[in-house]
């Protein structure tokens, strides 16, 4: 096969969703269709059980675990499927924020009774900065849901995003039939208990007598009405409008039953995008050029605190990735080659000689790379990552045990790297403030400090509102600002100023006395 129709038939996404709404079940059961398992609770046993959410090093031993699950490849009908997983936990928000840098397309997960949760519209925003195609599954239709119009319209104003329903629920709960598929203009009709794999039944008009004999008079008179309804309220679909993400398409349907999810596949593997081209500071990097590069967009510690090794993840945007190649390390600007590249094939892990735009390689790694890392065959460009957002928590970090404050340095710095909270020094004393987005990442990070570091660290309260980033077109009064704040500035860890305002007042204080400086809440404006 040329290198192109490699490029061509490559799908990389992810699944995302608030927790329980389905998306380990989702992707199990994608996984079953592209025969990468065989078995139903594969994936699930690797899943951060939502019952351990108190004991911490439980989840740091399930987030080793499912580091087997990161990437899920496997072969359907000629294409070459990756789905990204992210974590469950929602305390591991940054993490997933920082997969989507890594797929060409996402598909959400919405529970059909609860509809649009907080951690799904977080998650969106990161799709809609980055342009990212999604579709919509709405699950658990065999339970009692809302009614489909008012999902679609929640979906549209929480999301922000036109929806376009491409398959229609018959009822829902225990009178749910079935649904009707209007991309390939079939009927599917559902059955409990039965864990079907059917192909659907083939009816072109909705208005056929066969549809009242299979579901009812009633709900197939419903059915008519309501696909009337859904024709004049939404446009027709238009595959380019999903792929400019400006509409998401929609399905309805059951995960666990199995119900709704070959549909979704088949529509998924024809409409959404083979690799895009990625944007780089210096430049637009096309898939199809002939010179490899890719970028780190996640480290995995290893869990056996005797080896420190990591596993770093690198996304390949262009070109052919190769093992034994040397490849420029942009940000350290030396050649590295990699003998032990790997894959991820469903739950397995195997050496790979050669990986293609699309797919993900693990490349063992002993602390070269940080998230955002640059791999060329000898360009320097960087690959533009995700902006920092401000955190939600923070702490004071300070050492416990004065023997070991090089351990204790170097453990936060690589724990920095791998991302799994936000480090800010502050500009007065150089006291280093630790910020995250749940409170388990401060016990992660200090269990995480002693058991792989040797390190002790204790935290010291401080109460902050928001890391704020500065822009200002007046340096003078900038200037002025950061003297007189000094207290509450601090460098993040590129470097940069970051304001932190202790509370939202003391944030509105500082907009209405300094009206030339813009504080924002992200890195990048
Ligand atoms: P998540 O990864 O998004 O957190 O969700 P997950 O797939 O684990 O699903 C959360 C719960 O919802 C699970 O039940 C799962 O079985 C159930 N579920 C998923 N899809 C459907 C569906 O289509 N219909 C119904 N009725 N339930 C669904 P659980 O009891 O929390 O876990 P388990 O004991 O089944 O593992």
């Amino acid at each position: 096969m040329g290198f192109n129709d490699e490029i061509n038939r490559r799908r990389t996404f992810a699944i995302i969703s608030h927790p329980d709404a389905g998306k380990t079940t989702l992707t199990e059961k994608l996984l079953l269709f592209g025969g990468a398992i065989h078995v139903a609770g594969a994936v699930k046993s690797n899943k951060i059980k939502k019952t351990a959410t108190s004991d911490f090093m439980e989840i740091e031993k399930q987030r080793g675990i499912s580091v087997a699950t990161s990437v899920m490849g496997f072969e359907y009908n000629g294409c070459k499927v990756n789905i990204l997983d992210t974590p469950g936990h929602q305390d591991f928000a940054e993490d997933t924020f920082r997969t989507l840098t890594a797929v060409d397309s996402v598909i959400i997960v919405v529970d059909s009774a609860k509809g649009v949760e907080a951690q799904t519209r977080k998650l969106m925003e990161v799709c809609r900065m980055r342009h990212t195609p999604v579709i919509v599954f709405i699950n658990k239709l065999d339970r009692p849901s809302k009614d489909p119009f008012e999902l679609l319209d929640e979906v549209e104003e929480e999301l922000k995003i036109k929806v376009r329903p491409l398959s229609w629920p018959i009822n829902n709960g225990p009178n749910f039939k079935g649904v009707y598929n209007l991309f390939d203009e079939s009927l599917y009709l559902f059955e409990p208990s039965k864990q079907s794999l059917e192909e659907g039944i083939a009816i072109k008009n909705v208005n056929d007598p066969k549809v009242d004999k299979l579901i009812g008079e009633s709900f197939a008179s419903d059915l008519r009405g309501e696909l009337e309804l859904v024709e004049g309220v939404y446009p027709e679909f238009d595959k380019q409008t999903y792929l400019d993400a400006t509409v998401a398409p929609v399905f309805f349907g059951s995960a666990l039953n199995n119900f709704g999810v070959r549909e979704l596949l088949n529509c998924f593997l024809h409409i959404a995008p083979s690799p895009l081209p990625s944007q780089a500071d210096e430049r637009i990097i096309n898939p199809y050029e002939e010179k490899f590069s890719g970028f780190v967009f996640k480290i995995h510690a290893n869990m056996d605190p005797n080896h420190r090794n990591r596993l770093a993840f690198v996304k390949v945007c262009s070109g052919k990735f190769e093992r034994n190649t040397n490849y420029l390390h942009v940000r350290h600007g030396k050649n590295m080659k990699f003998s032990s590249p790997t894959a991820f094939m469903a739950d397995k892990k195997s050496i790979i000689d050669e990986a293609y735009p699309g797919d993900i390689v693990g490349i063992p790694d002993s602390g070269n790379f940080k998230i955002g890392d640059t791999l060329t065959e000898g360009e320097k460009f960087h690959f533009k990552g995700l902006p920092s957002f401000s955190p939600e928590l923070f702490r004071y970090i300070e050492n416990d045990d004065p023997m070991k404050s090089k351990q204790l340095a170097k453990g936060i710095d690589q724990l920095m790297d791998e991302g799994v909270a936000q480090l800010f020094v502050s500009q007065l004393n150089g006291r280093k403030v630790i910020g995250t987005v749940g409170a388990l990442q401060f016990e992660v990070i200090q269990y995480r400090l002693l058991h792989e570091y040797g390190a002790k660290c204790r935290y010291e309260p401080i109460n902050l509102y928001k890391a704020c980033w500065l822009e200002s077109s007046d340096a003078k009064q900038l200037d002025d600002f950061k003297q007189r704040k000094l207290q509450y500035m601090a460098k993040d860890k590129f470097g940069r100023d970051v304001f932190m305002a202790d509370s939202s007042y003391m944030l509105q204080m500082a907009q209405d006395n300094f009206s030339k400086i813009k504080f924002h809440f992200t890195s990048e404006f």
